[in-house]
């Protein structure tokens, strides 16, 4: 089917159309996010500051009386199917239904009984590969999906734990805890403060006033598994090791205040490296900044602390590219915009910008001119509106 803006009632409808009447199924939706800062830094012991926004992946899900296993997606082709008791591996055929295999295999590991099959039909508002962690939805959508099914009582703790273990494990992606982490326990008009060094959190009043989260989409597609993601993790590990070698008895990197930065680093003699650490210490620093300024009502200074954190992302870590820069670039001159940086683990995906509500429209509008006049093709520009941790509808 051609992919448009789906709502629950219509994926209840082709949900019946395709498996046939009977039972109602029951459906969840899981939202995307936008990471307001604290980038890179999730898989570094460091504090991070995501935000749930209200563009949803709905899972319609309905057991089964045998012990199959049917998989549908509203929007991609092909039906997959498998049985309860597989003995589930990735395979780069199955594609989306690694995600959900992945997830079923943590589950198992943790003694999870499963007492019949189920059937599935996912359809997703989450632009895919896009950097709002479209696939962290999905996993942590269907992982809720599949517990609330089978009265399994996993916390939603422990369901981003298992999204994180999946990736690991079944995905082979190296990630950090941010993404499922959010998606599994967001609260609505709230960012989350995650500390990811003991993996515990504080909600944040999302309070903007006037203030709107515009997310700018640079339609460059990427998945972590082809990026320079599990490189950059190497790279910040094989810091703490010089550090660590040379005496300096960190947990780490994020552990690091800047002056202590200061003083150790030169024992970081390769430039690559260095960089990477002090991008490190320099946006955990900014995190513990920003929150406190939007608690405060300083909104000017969250936005010059969204422009530093893009150009640390820029410049010390490099996973910006030409299409995010020239999205922040453009956004920094719009009239009403007081702060812009990528978002997401970067190579592509989405940017964010902090812009007056009265200026959003114009904002879009130029920075739409700008940015296919430099690449040639347009972006996608929508208002992230405050959404919530995963549910039942
Ligand atoms: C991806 C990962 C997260 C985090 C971000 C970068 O979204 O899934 O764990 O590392 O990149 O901040």
């Amino acid at each position: 089917m051609a992919r448009h803006e789906i709502n629950p009632d219509e994926l209840r409808k082709e949900f019946i159309g395709l498996y046939g009447s009977g039972k109602q199924p029951r459906i969840f939706a899981a939202p995307a996010r936008i990471n307001i800062i604290g980038e890179h830094i999730d898989y570094n012991g460091g504090k991070v500051f995501p935000a749930a926004i209200d563009r949803y992946l709905y899972v319609a899900i309905r057991r089964r009386s045998d012990t199959k296993l049917i998989y549908n997606d509203l929007f991609f082709d092909g039906t997959y199917e498998f049985d309860i008791n597989d003995d589930f591996k990735f395979a780069a055929t199955n594609d989306y239904a690694n995600f959900l295999n992945g997830i079923l295999s943590c589950m198992k590991k943790r003694d999870c009984h499963f007492p019949c099959g189920f059937e599935v039909l996912i359809a997703s508002n989450v632009p895919s590969a896009g950097g709002i962690s479209s696939s962290s939805a999905l996993e942590c959508g269907f992982a809720w999906a599949v517990n609330q099914t089978f009265d399994f009582g996993i916390s939603r703790k422990d369901i981003a734990l298992m999204g994180q273990q999946s990736e690991h494990e079944f995905m082979n992606v190296n990630c950090g805890i941010m993404d499922q982490y959010i998606i599994s326990t967001a609260k609505k008009d709230t960012a989350e403060l995650l500390d990811c060094a003991n993996i515990t959190h504080e909600y944040v009043p999302l309070k903007l006033g006037d203030y709107r989260f515009i997310v700018m989409n640079t339609k460059k597609q990427r998945r972590l598994a082809d990026s320079k993601y599990n490189e950059r993790r190497s790279q910040c590990e094989e810091g703490l090791r010089i550090l660590k070698a040379t005496g300096h008895d960190i947990p780490n990197l994020c552990s690091m205040t800047p002056a202590q930065f200061e003083q150790w680093g030169s024992c970081i003699t390769d430039d690559v490296i260095f960089r990477r650490v002090r991008h490190c210490v320099t946006e955990m620093d900014r995190v513990l900044k920003s929150v406190e300024a939007l608690k405060a009502d300083r909104l000017e200074e969250l936005g010059q602390l969204l422009y530093a954190s893009h150009k640390s992302l820029k410049e010390d870590y490099e996973v910006s590219g030409i299409e995010l820069d020239t999205l922040v670039e453009a956004a920094s001159h719009q009239k009403g915009c007081i702060g812009a940086r990528m978002t997401g683990a970067g190579f592509g995906g989405c940017a964010i910008a902090l812009v007056h509500k009265d200026f959003t429209g114009t904002f879009i509008q130029n920075v739409q001119a700008e940015y296919t006049k430099k690449i040639g093709y347009s972006g996608d520009f929508f208002a992230g509106g405050a959404g919530e941790g995963v549910k039942e509808l």
